[in-house]
């Protein structure tokens, strides 16, 4: 318990999946906790969870591909808690497709949110940890990494968050603001869904276990662990890296 006491967090696309679990997580280990979506009543339904289990939480309503919508958000941050240690970018979509399906417009509403929405939360949590300091944590994917079929756009955006998040990391370590990615492997949740099939079908299960060396596709908390880790001080030596929580997919 408290591994991140008293830090004050904003968790992007917490309504769902690894944001939701990352969320319950960092209030569970002492933080104040932000959670922001487009998908309200399940966003709600997460902080009322959270708060009933005697955490800290306020659910705001945030589209991570909106200036405007940032601004709010670290408002509402600064007027409800007073400000901001940890920012977990974990807002991202995916679609499945071939170079040759991929529209323009398809292409570019994805880099809006997984590219824009990275660049816009971390350029406003800088500004709100300076002099402070603080914790960017930017999920980016395996599929930043090395290629996959069917995934140019969604990989060509993680790349560019791996790359950013470097960046970013030098630029600001002076100033104690740590940036770190975390990639990572097939995570049950919605999105994963999209692509294997329903968790719990012979083929979608068959294909995760085939996909990670390990023998099955990981758990939301086993990325919410890797973010606590890097709000935590325990990563205080810890900026520009690229944390990879895969079950071994990479490693091949
Ligand atoms: N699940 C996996 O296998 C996997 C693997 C690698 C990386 N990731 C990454 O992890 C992150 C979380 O994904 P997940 O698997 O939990 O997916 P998910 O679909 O369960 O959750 C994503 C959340 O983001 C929200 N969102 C979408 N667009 C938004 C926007 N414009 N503004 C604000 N919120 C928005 C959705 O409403 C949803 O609640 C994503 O960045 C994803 O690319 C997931």
């Amino acid at each position: 318990m408290g591994r991140a006491a008293g830090k004050i967090a904003l968790v992007t696309g917490a309504s769902s999946g690894i944001g939701r679990a990352t969320s319950i997580m960092l209030a569970r280990e002492g933080a104040k906790v932000i959670l922001t979506d487009v998908r309200d009543p399940e966003g709600r339904a997460v902080a009322d969870e959270i708060i009933t289990a005697g955490g800290e939480a306020i659910f705001i309503h945030h589209d991570v591909a909106s200036e405007a919508d940032w601004t709010n958000a670290l408002d509402a941050a600064n007027r409800r808690f007073g400000g901001l240690d940890v920012l977990v970018n974990n807002a991202g979509v995916l679609f499945n497709a071939s170079i040759e399906q991929t529209t323009l417009e398809r292409w570019r509403w994805l880099m809006s949110v997984n590219c824009d929405g990275v660049f816009l939360g971390t350029r406003a949590a800088i500004v709100a940890m300076k002099g402070r300091g603080g914790s960017i944590i930017n999920i980016s994917s395996i599929a930043g990494l090395v290629g996959f079929e069917r995934l140019s756009a969604y990989g060509a955006s993680k790349g560019a968050v791996r790359a950013f998040t470097k960046a970013a990391a030098i630029e600001y370590a002076k100033a104690r603001i740590r940036i770190n990615s975390v990639h990572p492997g097939g995570i049950w949740t919605p999105m994963l869904e999209d692509v294997l099939g329903e968790r719990g079908s012979t083929s979608a299960d068959a294909a995760a276990a085939a996909m990670h060396p390990i023998g099955h596709a990981g758990e939301p908390d086993d990325i919410a662990h890797a973010v606590l880790y890097l709000a935590s001080d325990e990563s205080r030596f810890v900026t520009g890296a690229e944390l990879v929580v895969d079950g071994g997919y990479t490693a091949q």
